[in-house]
């Protein structure tokens, strides 16, 4: 089954479909998910730019509402006079201007002249110092940035912001070999102002935000950049700030679909990030998805490293497209496979229909039919094909119909030579027995001594003639004989040559020459001596008798196959006067003679083709009148046993 020429085809077209696409399902989709991940990867890096842009602004805007503040009218007077009233006044107007978390105003000697704060009371609201302004009035000039306040000045600032800043850390992506401590410190973005008067320094205004808890800026991201995009569930775009490695602001939401605020970054990026100053730009295990994401770290005012800023895409849609794609590539696939077999159906259809035919049309020719239907003839090769069998099967049916003509003359032949031989048998038994009497008594006659000159005459052309009458009886019985052959193992060559001998003077005697030439080593044949010898002894003498002298006779022995089987071949060669052809198909014909009356009696070659055929050979003839004759004699190695078709004819 599957050595069919359509298994083989659809086994072709399989495995080339089959091949292609796996390739491109293993090549294309993995080019596919690299170009989209690097893609993305830049992407998320622009993300995380807007993001810092944003973080930014906000502690832009802080400072520059501090700064209107300092310069308002009323601010100077009352920083001069150290009117907390006024200045409170002030600090509640641009702590809901911006939303500040907290914010002061300090004296030129680091005193707190002013805070405000939800629950603190005025004794208490005093106490303490804050860092930005205190570097403002050291630095005489306005700062702003990231802070970092620790509980107490929290504390100082607004008891309430203590509270939020106590961040209890999650056992989620715990570094390992460091206990789980509570977070007290704040992260906090904030800025300072001096403010001066007449070139003498009164003093400065601070304020901020903190960043434990406080989500605006992180939902200000994921609004921004993702537009706060929903993928499966999750956050598509997550945000995050880091007051060192904990999670203190932040969009990704843990399992409980609550802000993962008190998780761990993971410790490759911390080491890299945190530790080392550098930006991190890959995929990173977020609390509980995989993300690619972009950090980069937070220095303080006084440019320590304090924190980092994420921004991550959630790695899932990309997978996805992974997935998808490599659905699409395997549905590619399955199609071409499908299209594969039904293509190699079509075409080893196609193919085959034409070759069937010839297979069925050999057969219809084994079976004696040269005319079978080979359908119609393709423009392909097969086409090519199906003309050089059109070809080969007109070669067959003439082959045919010459093998039939021969089989038919052949047998025309033997019905001849059969009939004409049972005649001359009867005719010649007849004759026989009264010539020999009338030859006897001729003879008897002729012993006496009285007889006339005349008489004596005639009788002497009685006894000739008779004599004559008697050759042609011996001829006739020895066509009509069909005697048993009587095989036996021949030197082909050696019988040749003693045939040679035989008729070399006579040759001579006329003046001819007579050549034999044979191949060594030829097989040894059986034969029957005699009868063969009186064959090539006819030939030689029909040639002799159609020769002037200056010819040649050449006779000539060798291997020769006949159809399939093997065989010797006798060649009797000379250069008389040839035959004509319409003698040609007479030659074998009993009786057919061109010799005087008296010279031959047609029998010669008659009598040697019934010799040959009772061998098992055959004997043919070629000549040109004026250019000589040549007879060919083929005699079989292995003869389908020797036998006498005239035997049937005698019996
Ligand atoms: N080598 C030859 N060259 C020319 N004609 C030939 C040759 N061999 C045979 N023939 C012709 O074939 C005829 C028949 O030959 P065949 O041997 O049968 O009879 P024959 O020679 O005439 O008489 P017979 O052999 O009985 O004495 C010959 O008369 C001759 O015309
Ligand atoms: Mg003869």
């Amino acid at each position: 089954m599957l050595n069919t020429t359509r298994s083989k085809l659809i086994i072709s077209f399989l495995s080339v479909s089959l091949l292609v696409g796996t390739v491109s399902l293993i090549v294309g989709g993995q080019m596919l998910y690299q170009s989209v991940l690097s893609e993305t990867r830049n992407r998320v890096r622009q993300d995380l730019n807007v993001a810092r842009l944003i973080y930014d602004n906000r502690v832009k805007d802080i400072k520059f509402s501090l700064e209107m503040t300092g310069v308002s009218s009323d601010c100077r007077p009352a920083m001069a006079a150290g009117d907390s009233s006024a200045l409170n006044a002030l600090l509640v107007q641009v702590t809901e201007q911006i939303g500040l978390d907290f914010a002061g105003v300090i004296g030129p000697d680091g005193r707190i002249l002013c805070r405000i704060g939800q629950c603190a009371g005025p004794s208490r609201r005093l106490e303490g110092g804050n860092s930005v302004a205190e570097l403002a009035l050291e630095r005489r000039q306005a700062v702003a940035g990231t802070v970092v306040l620790d509980s107490a000045t929290l504390q100082a600032e607004n008891p309430e912001l203590a509270r939020r800043a106590t961040i209890r850390p999650l056992p989620i992506q715990q570094p390992r070999g460091i206990p789980l401590v509570e977070e007290t410190a704040g992260l906090a973005i904030a800025a300072a102002v001096p403010i001066f008067q007449g070139g003498s320094l009164l003093g400065a205004i601070y304020g901020g935000t903190l960043l434990n808890r406080d989500q605006s800026i992180v939902d200000k991201i994921g609004d921004t950049v993702f537009k706060n995009e929903v993928y499966n569930g999750h956050n598509l775009g997550t945000a995050t700030i880091f007051f060192r490695n904990l999670r203190v602001s932040t969009n990704v939401l843990n399992e409980e679909k609550q802000r993962a605020i008190g998780t761990y970054a993971s410790s490759e990026v911390t080491q890299r990030v945190l530790i080392e100053g550098k930006k991190w730009t890959d995929r990173a295990f977020v609390v509980s998805d995989w993300y690619i994401t972009a950090y980069e770290p937070i220095t303080d005012i006084f440019n320590q490293r304090v924190g980092m800023l994420y921004v991550g895409v959630l790695e899932a849609r990309y997978s996805d497209v992974r997935r998808n794609a490599f659905w699409v590539f395997a549905g590619i696939t399955l199609a071409g496979m499908v299209l594969a077999i039904g293509l190699g159906w079509y075409l080893a259809s196609r193919i085959m229909r034409p070759v069937n035919q010839l297979i069925q049309a050999s057969i219809e020719i084994s079976r004696g039919n040269f005319s079978p239907d080979i359908g119609q003839i393709c423009k392909s090769d097969i086409g090519l094909l199906q003309k050089k069998f059109l070809k080969m099967t007109h070669a067959l049916q003439e082959r045919e119909q010459r093998h039939k003509e021969e089989r038919e003359s052949s047998l025309l032949q033997s019905e001849k030579q059969a009939s004409v031989g049972k005649l001359a048998a009867g005719v010649a038994h007849e004759i026989n027995n009264p010539l020999t009497a009338v030859l006897t008594f001729t003879h008897l006659i002729l012993r006496r001594k009285d007889l006339a000159g005349e008489v004596r005459k005639d009788l002497e052309t009685i006894a000739r003639q008779t004599e004559r009458v008697r050759k042609i009886v011996k001829g006739l019985l020895d066509f009509s004989r069909q005697t048993r052959i009587n095989p036996e193992p021949i030197n082909l060559n050696r019988l040749l040559r003693d045939c040679v001998r035989l008729m070399q003077n006579q040759a001579l005697i006329r003046g001819i020459a007579l050549e034999f030439d044979r191949e060594e080593n030829l097989p040894v044949l059986l034969l029957d001596r005699s009868q063969f010898q009186s064959v090539i002894i006819n030939m030689v003498i029909n040639a002799l008798d159609a020769m002037e002298p200056g010819g040649k006779i050449h006779i000539e022995s060798r291997g020769a196959k006949s159809g399939d089987a093997d065989g010797v071949e006798v060649i009797v060669r000379d250069t008389g006067t040839g035959i004509r052809p319409e003698d040609m198909e007479h030659l074998f014909d009993p009786f057919f003679t061109t010799k005087e009356v008296g010279k031959g009696t047609g029998l010669g070659l008659a009598v040697s083709a019934g010799i040959i055929e009772r061998h098992g050979g055959t004997i043919s003839v070629q000549s040109e009148v004026g250019e000589g004759a040549t007879f060919i004699i083929w005699l079989p190695l292995e003869p389908d046993g020797l036998c006498c078709p005239l035997d049937c004819v005698a019996a």
